[in-house]
């Protein structure tokens, strides 16, 4: 019998071209989202459904999934991978913002994630992959909302992997690097602050200088069914970002951060001026 897998935020990026390499391989997907979009080609199987979720409207989570039951009889693997980036100094972000960003990225991974929890054990486990970023582990200039949101991921994921485990459910955390997705361009929210323009254009001219050169998302999609199959206990993957945590490892703080300011803000300093 196929296995079934829910993802969230499965309308474009990494969702999608998960959803799409799922399929590939015989699962059934169930393709949430905010607004499913149901003129999406590959969704057009009975191997596939698109329920609606909103990880911000708990209501959804739990519609979402019933109807998952209710259609394939059982979810094995639930891949929480909705978010976006709210971009600016912490000067700039206003609390709304803030809490938004939260409310997306992490609250409402967490309310997925305890939605899911009592079927994975009464159905006597399942696999809960976490969706962060390397900016779950380190931090760039103008990010530090987003990365506030993936370092409670990884925290969240890394302690409750313990308490799961006699119930045989694994937890994987998804760590890419930067990926070619509507993230950049279009799924990252700005929040100005007139003290810091300068700066932010940088890392504005920056983002768009790298955009083109990303990977594709196919290649995360393909680490990330490779975690739903891992029956290891390994728990971080880090698609196109191995070099980045290498050099993060590596080099002495000063020059790492000399570096970044160099690259992302346009400053070069000596690494002894940190
Ligand atoms: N691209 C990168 O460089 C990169 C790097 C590291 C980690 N990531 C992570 O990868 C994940 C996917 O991002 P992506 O790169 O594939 O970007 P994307 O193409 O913008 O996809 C983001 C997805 O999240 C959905 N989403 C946003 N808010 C939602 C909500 N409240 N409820 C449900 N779905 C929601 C979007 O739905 P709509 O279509 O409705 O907006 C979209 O389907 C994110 O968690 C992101 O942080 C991305």
């Amino acid at each position: 019998m196929s296995k079934t897998v829910l993802i969230t935020g499965a309308s474009s990026g990494i969702g999608e071209a998960t959803g799409k390499y799922f399929i590939q391989k015989g699962w059934n997907v169930a393709a949430t989202m905010r607004t499913p979009n149901k003129a999406l080609d590959w969704t057009k199987t009975n191997k596939v459904i698109c329920p609606q979720l909103d990880v911000t409207k708990p209501e959804t989570i739990t519609s979402a999934i019933h109807e998952t039951l209710e259609y394939f009889g059982s979810i094995d693997v639930l891949i929480n991978n909705a978010g976006y980036a709210l971009m600016g100094s912490v000067e700039g972000v206003t609390p709304e913002q803030l809490h938004q960003q939260f409310q997306t990225n992490f609250f409402g991974l967490v309310s997925t994630i305890q939605t899911i929890l009592p079927i994975f054990r009464s159905s006597g486990g399942g696999t809960i992959i976490n969706v962060a970023s390397i900016g779950g582990r380190i931090g760039f200039p103008f990010t530090s909302s987003y990365h506030a949101t993936k370092w409670a991921v990884e925290g969240l994921s890394e302690a409750m992997r313990y308490e799961l485990r006699r119930f045989n459910i694994r937890v994987k955390i998804i760590e890419p690097g930067g990926i070619k997705t509507n993230f950049i361009n279009h799924g990252a929210l700005w929040a100005p602050h007139p003290a810091y323009t300068e700066m932010e254009n940088h890392v504005r001219n920056f983002m768009d200088m790298i955009n083109d050169s990303l990977a594709k998302p196919e290649g995360v999609a393909k680490v990330i069914y490779r975690a739903a199959n891992d029956k290891s206990g390994k728990l971080r993957y880090s698609p196109y970002g191995e070099a980045i945590f290498f050099l993060h490892t590596i080099l002495p703080d000063q020059l790492w951060r000399s570096l970044v300011e160099s690259i992302m803000l346009g400053k070069t300093s000596s690494p002894n001026q940190y």
